[in-house]
Formats: structure tokens, C-alpha cells, sequence
């Protein structure tokens, strides 16, 4: 019996030692941080950690970009706790490098603190959805953060922890490429779609392994680019700054973003990498931002290049002492770093600070309690059923209805013979668009494929491509016109392809490429009705299409889904519903145009030359923002404003009724602006300060209720102080920026 229970304690003490040498070896340093708060744990670290150890994890290298050789030298490197973080792992192969690479640094680096692994997932994953300009054209936020959940969970189980994105840059000029990334021209549209992307790609719990990290991009106004330009200077006034570039970005970090990416701008004079300004002062004294900052790619380095640094050890000090905590793909600059903290030019202070930021997300992950991805979890994620579902609802929702005269659409699907004519039309690789992940053309349906598949057996369908995205030659234009004369109705897909937009591919033309307008205007010519839907990453100049073609669906780039989706609408199956969250220009000359731009001393008049106009074109857009048709038609009646007189610091009900006045159900966006009459500083003409996405059934009335606070009218002061001023407002309700109910009210002083 004795001999029993003493082998029975004795196998018990053999597994608690197993258990203790397995739970060791798998997360074998740092030990003994179990029990401690996260702060705790990071100074107890701090204070084993060497210099060397300190700087690697201020260092981020680019995993994709290097030969054999250098992958041996950045594992050598990672087992000597010299990098921080990887971005860019090799597609396809993702989990196993990730796995060896955290392996190397937790278990062979001297303080086994694990790696975090970087990737652009900017729209989706391997589930592309439509780009951020389009998503923002939903107007619907809830779509919105759950697509990025879908890209959190797909780009997580294959192996990355943390996203570069979203994209919060205010983008006023179409010129410039990165406004497919952007959530378009508006602040307060930006800034509450920067929250929902935060909570979609972080989760409640950012410690959940579905989740990824977010990246709020590119701190700050990186989108004023001169002339369009990608990289180019910004001369950025501080109350401009503070009220058009940055409210999406203390949006995001009200809603917990854990990391911000310093961009390759300067704003006036400071290049944002060594810009105490924004870093320091703005982002962590007054917003009390405690995640880390990422350099943009090789910025640090370049802080020599814009004449703001005289080598790399002045650029990485000056980055450092900024706010930079983080620094990507600049080795030379942190070797120098190491150098000056040696030699005492750089505080060791600095450097601490940097790396607590760091060291605080890392736990704030769970990367030091799960550092391994399962390898066999993306296959069951990824392109799963339910989020290519999610892709084509968001890329239904983002597309919009610019032209559609006698209800030329939706079209029936037992129509006789229909045309599919353009580059676009049987197309899978333009559709993803700018920055697509992991996204393969293979995934992509097309809008061929997909309008076949609606169309009823008898119907026929023919195909002609016309003519190259960008090509000069017309030789397919033949084929094309001959299939038009032979169809009841054509469709036609131009526009551009995924590489005119996006990072490095700003355009000074906005226009169609010319070969694809002589296409447009020769199926015009044959006399048949004609729609064109149009893909882009920007808005185009198409006033010519305007004029002339009867139907226009603008699809953007529309992800994976977008065949379906464009299906879907032109045949009635969905009711278009997306509004421009970017003012479409008739000529680029007209470029920067956006709706919130101030009055002036000399507003625009017709035929009243000294005010502020062109001599050759109108002042006002081509289409506008919040602009979008539908199937239906909304009529707004009753606007209330209530009270219309109240004392600052009371807010205000506003209600309007909205009646769905047409055959068919859908929803439209009720947008709400507002101005501010007079004020110490000059306002807007309009300002966004609500909107409301609604569903009404046919002859469905609902009245749509808004509350304005005097938060929310308040503006950056001489003082550079966000105040709300006493004074008259006027304030639209309708169903775009131009359209709209107008009322009044009157904001008195407190007594
Ligand atoms: C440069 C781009 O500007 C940035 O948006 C991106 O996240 C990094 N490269 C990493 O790919």
C-alpha cells in the first residue's frame, strides 16, 4: 500500500517537473514576469537588457526584401535580440518563417522577448474587399470594422500580429495616388472610420490571437502632398493641421490604436520623422498616446536627404529625441544610435522610453504568452465562406450610382443580347487594386462571369475586351463596335488599372486613358444605350461621360467580390446606396476641390468676374461629396431644430423625416452639416457633423434624429485652442452636400 502511494507522489513530482521544464522551455526567457502587472514586467526586463538589446528592438527589417544571405544574417541577428520586429514574411510561407524566426528570438536571444511581425494589410487580406476610398463610400461603420475583423483574422492566422494600416491621411487632391488608401476628404468621416477600423482590426482584446495590431498612417497630413506629388512637401498651418489632418488620428487613438506610422513628409519645414512637434508634444503629452511609433520605410534615413540631418547618426538621434520609437529598414541609423548612447550624445532615456512603448504593445498582444501561430489554422480562415460573403456586401455598398437617367437601370436579366465591352470587364488583377495583401487574381470574379451568371439562360452575352487599360492600340475597337450593333444594351468596364493608384503612381491627368475614351465615344456612336461602369482609385474627370452616357456606376476597385457585386447591382438584386466621400473635379484644373473649403472675401458669382472663379470652367464640382443615386428616391421633409436658441454647452436636437418616395426598398444616408456664421477665425462654408444610414421599404417614412453638442462645433482658435464661440449657425439636412433642408440656431453665451 505505502510502496504505492510512494510511487503514485512519486509520479505526480515527475509530471509537475515535466510540466515546469515544458511550460520553461516554451516560453524559456524572460521568467518569472507571470505574476507581475505589464509595467512591471517591462522595467524588470529593462533593467537585464543591454544597449544592443534596446536598439534591436527599436529596429524593424524587411523580411521579403534579402537573399539567402541575408536571411541568415537577420536570423543571426534575431537570436542576438537585434530586431524587434520583421515586416514583409514571404507569401505562402508565411507561418513557418514566422515560427523559426520567433523560435530563434525567444529561445536563443538573451532576453527572449519575441518578435512582431508587420504586414500592409490595408484591404483585406487574401479576402481583398474594395480600397479604403471605397469602403468609406458606405457610410457604414459597422461594415466597415467588420471587414477589418476579417482581414485581422485571415492575415493573423497566417502569421502577422500587426497591420500597417488603416490609412487616416485627409485627402483632398485625386492627383495623388494614395487616396485610394484614404478614407477621403473629410475629418469627421475619417475620423469615425479610423475608429472603426481600429476596434475591427484590434478586437476588444488585442491579447486575441484573431486580432492584429493597428497602425494609424501617416502621422501627420502626409495626404497635402504639393501638386499630388507622393512624397512631396506639405505647408501645413498649425490650425489646419490641428483641424483637417489630425482629428482621424486622435480619433484612432481615442479608440486604442496601439501604434502610429511617422510618415515621409515634412509639414512646413519638420520632416514628420524628427518632428517633436506632432511625436511628442501633440501625440503623447496632449493626447497621452503610451503605444510606439514606426517610421515609414527607410524615413529616418532620409531625414539626411530632405536636408534635416547631416548623417545617420544626427538623423537617428534626431528621429529618437523626436518621438520615433521604432525605426523601419534604417541600419545604419540605429548602428550610429548605439554609437551616441555609448558615447553619451543620446541619453539612454530615450532609448528606454522607445523601447517601454515597444515592449508594452508586445505584452498588451500576448506575443510573450502565445509567440506561435497554429500552421494550420489559415486554411479553415482564409477565403472562408462567410468573409467572401462580407466582401461582396461591403463592395455592394461601396459602390455609387452617378448617372442614371430614365431608369435606364437595373437592367433585366432576360434581356435578349447584351454587350460586355473593356478592359475591365473580363478582368481579375485590376479589380483588387492598390496594396491588396495577400490577394491573388485568381480570387477575383469577374464582372463577366459573374453578369453570366445572372443572366437567364437564353440571354446572350458577348464579350469583346475593345482595347488595353493604357495601350495606343485601337485594333480590338472593331470587334467591339460589331458587338454593340448586334445587342439591345451594352455595358461598358473602363477605367484604371490597379497600379495608376496607390503608393509612388500620382497622375496629373484625370482622365480616362485616351485610348479607353476613343473606346467610350465609338460604342456611344453605334446608338445603344450604353452604361459604363467605372473602376478607379480616384476620382476621375468624366465630364465627357456625364454628358453623353446615359448610366454611370462608379465600382472603384472593388476587391475579390466585385464581379458579384456589380452584378448584383446592375441587375436590380441590390439597390445602390453609396455616397462620394471625395468631390469628383470636371478638369484637374479645378484640383484642390473639396466641399469644406472657406467662403472668402469674393465668393464665387456667375458672370461676376472679380470673385473667386475660373474664366474657363465652373467653380463647382462634377459631382459632389455625399453625393450617390439610388433605385429609389428620398424625400426629406420637417426639419426641426430644437431648441433653435440654446446657452453654450447645451446641445441641440435635430429631426427630419425621411420618406422613401419611390417603387423599390433602399437605403439612403441623411448627412447633416452644419456653419458656423461668423466665428475669430474664418469657418467652413459646410462642415459634416452626422450622418445617418437608413432602410426604408417603399412610401416608409422615418423620422431621423440627431443631437449636436457644443463639443462638436467648436474650431482651433487664435490661440490654437479648440473653442465653441457663441454666435448663428446654419445647419443642412439632405441627402448630400449640396442638396438639403436648411435650418437655423443661435448659440448664446452662458450669463
Ligand atoms: C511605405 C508606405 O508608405 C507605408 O504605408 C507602408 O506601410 C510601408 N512602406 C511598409 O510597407
Amino acid at each position: 500500500m505505502k510502496i504505492r502511494t510512494l510511487s503514485i507522489l512519486l509520479l505526480i513530482c515527475v509530471i509537475i517537473l515535466c510540466a515546469a521544464y515544458v511550460s520553461a522551455g516554451a516560453g524559456q526567457r524572460p521568467q518569472g514576469l507571470k505574476k507581475l502587472s505589464i509595467e512591471d514586467k517591462i522595467e524588470k526586463l529593462l533593467r537585464k537588457m543591454t544597449i544592443e538589446e534596446k536598439i534591436g528592438q527599436m529596429t524593424q527589417y524587411s523580411w521579403r526584401s534579402g537573399s539567402e544571405d541575408y536571411h541568415k544574417h537577420l536570423r543571426r541577428l534575431a537570436g542576438e535580440g537585434k530586431v524587434g520586429s520583421f515586416l514583409n514574411l514571404t507569401p505562402g510561407i508565411c507561418v513557418k518563417e514566422r515560427n523559426e524566426l520567433q523560435k530563434i528570438a525567444t529561445e536563443q536571444s538573451p532576453s527572449g522577448i519575441p518578435l512582431i511581425f508587420g504586414f500592409d494589410v490595408i484591404h483585406g487580406y487574401r479576402t481583398v474587399f474594395p480600397i479604403p476610398l471605397a469602403q468609406s463610400c458606405m457610410w457604414d461603420l459597422d461594415l466597415a470594422a467588420k471587414a477589418a475583423s476579417v482581414a485581422a483574422a485571415e492575415a493573423s492566422s497566417d502569421g502577422y500580429d500587426w497591420t500597417f494600416a488603416p490609412m487616416v491621411d485627409i485627402a483632398r487632391d485625386p492627383r495623388w495616388g494614395r487616396i485610394a488608401e484614404s478614407f477621403g476628404e473629410d475629418p469627421y468621416l475619417a475620423s469615425v472610420f479610423a475608429a472603426a477600423k481600429v476596434r475591427g482590426f484590434q478586437g476588444r482584446n488585442l491579447a486575441d490571437p484573431r486580432t492584429l495590431v493597428a497602425c494609424l498612417k501617416h502621422y501627420a497630413a502626409y495626404g497635402a502632398a504639393e501638386a499630388g506629388k507622393d512624397y512631396n512637401t506639405c505647408e501645413v498651418s498649425e490650425r489646419t493641421l490641428r483641424e483637417v489632418y489630425l482629428p482621424p488620428f486622435k480619433a484612432g487613438v481615442d479608440a486604442g490604436a496601439a501604434t502610429l506610422m511617422s510618415g515621409f513628409n515634412e509639414i512646413s519645414g519638420i520632416p514628420t520623422s524628427g518632428n517633436r512637434h506632432i511625436l511628442t508634444d501633440i501625440l503623447r503629452d496632449e493626447w497621452k498616446f503610451d503605444g510606439f511609433v514606426v517610421s515609414d520605410y527607410n524615413s529616418v534615413a532620409q531625414l539626411i536627404t530632405h536636408g534635416f540631418a547631416e548623417d545617420y547618426g544626427d538623423a537617428a538621434q534626431k528621429a529618437a529625441t523626436a518621438g520615433v520609437d521604432m525605426v523601419m529598414e534604417s541600419e545604419k541609423c540605429l548602428k550610429e544610435l548605439q554609437r551616441l548612447v555609448k558615447t553619451g550624445k543620446v541619453s539612454e532615456k530615450v532609448i528606454d522610453q522607445a523601447v517601454r512603448r515597444i515592449l508594452r504593445i508586445k505584452f498588451r498582444a500576448g506575443l510573450f504568452d502565445h509567440p506561435y501561430v497554429d500552421p494550420n489554422l489559415s486554411e479553415s480562415v482564409i477565403l472562408s465562406k462567410e468573409h467572401l460573403q462580407t466582401a461582396r456586401e461591403v463592395a455592394k455598398k461601396s459602390m455609387v450610382l452617378l448617372k442614371n437617367d430614365s431608369s435606364l437601370l437595373p437592367l433585366r436579366k432576360d434581356i435578349k443580347t447584351l454587350a460586355l465591352i473593356g478592359p475591365l470587364a473580363d478582368n481579375q488583377k485590376d479589380l483588387l487594386g492598390t496594396w491588396a495583401g495577400a490577394g491573388r487574381s485568381g480570387d477575383v470574379v469577374t464582372v463577366r462571369k459573374a453578369i453570366r451568371e445572372k443572366l437567364l439562360p437564353q440571354s446572350r452575352l458577348l464579350y469583346a475586351k475593345g482595347c488595353g487599360i493604357q495601350d495606343d492600340s485601337t485594333e480590338g475597337f472593331n470587334e467591339a463596335v460589331k458587338i454593340a450593333n448586334q445587342s439591345d444594351m451594352v455595358i461598358l468596364a473602363v477605367g484604371e488599372s490597379e497600379k495608376m493608384s496607390g503608393e509612388g503612381h500620382s497622375r496629373a491627368y484625370l482622365d480616362l486613358p485616351e485610348v479607353q475614351k476613343k473606346l467610350v465615344k465609338k460604342i456611344h456612336a453605334t446608338g445603344k444605350p450604353v452604361i459604363v461602369v467605372l473602376f478607379s482609385g480616384r476620382p476621375l474627370s468624366i465630364s465627357w461621360l456625364k454628358e453623353n452616357i446615359p448610366a454611370i456606376l462608379l465600382a472603384w476597385h472593388p476587391g475579390v467580390q466585385g464581379g458579384n457585386a456589380v452584378a448584383d447591382i446592375l441587375f436590380g438584386d441590390y439597390n445602390p446606396s453609396g455616397k462620394l466621400t471625395t468631390t469628383f473635379p470636371r478638369t484637374v484644373g479645378q484640383v484642390p476641390i473639396y466641399y469644406n473649403h472657406k467662403n472668402t472675401g469674393r465668393p464665387p458669382r456667375e458672370k461676376d468676374r472679380y470673385t473667386s472663379r475660373y474664366i474657363d470652367i465652373s467653380w463647382t464640382p462634377l459631382f459632389p461629396f455625399g453625393y450617390g443615386l439610388s433605385y429609389t428616391t428620398f424625400e426629406y421633409k420637417n426639419l426641426k431644430v430644437n431648441p433653435n436658441k440654446i446657452v453654450l454647452g447645451q446641445p441641440i436636437t435635430v429631426t427630419i423625416d425621411v420618406q422613401n418616395t419611390g417603387e423599390r426598398a433602399g437605403e439612403e444616408v441623411v448627412q447633416l452639416y452644419i456653419r458656423d456664421l461668423v466665428a475669430s477665425v474664418t469657418r467652413p462654408v459646410k462642415e459634416l457633423k452626422g450622418f445617418r444610414k437608413i432602410s426604408l421599404k417603399p412610401k416608409q417614412k422615418k423620422k431621423v434624429s440627431f443631437t449636436i453638442t457644443s463639443e462638436q462645433l467648436s474650431f482651433c482658435n487664435q490661440e490654437m485652442k479648440f473653442v465653441t464661440e457663441p454666435g448663428d449657425f446654419k445647419i443642412w439636412v439632405g441627402p448630400d452636400s449640396v442638396r438639403g433642408l436648411q435650418g437655423d440656431f443661435k448659440i448664446v453665451p452662458p450669463k
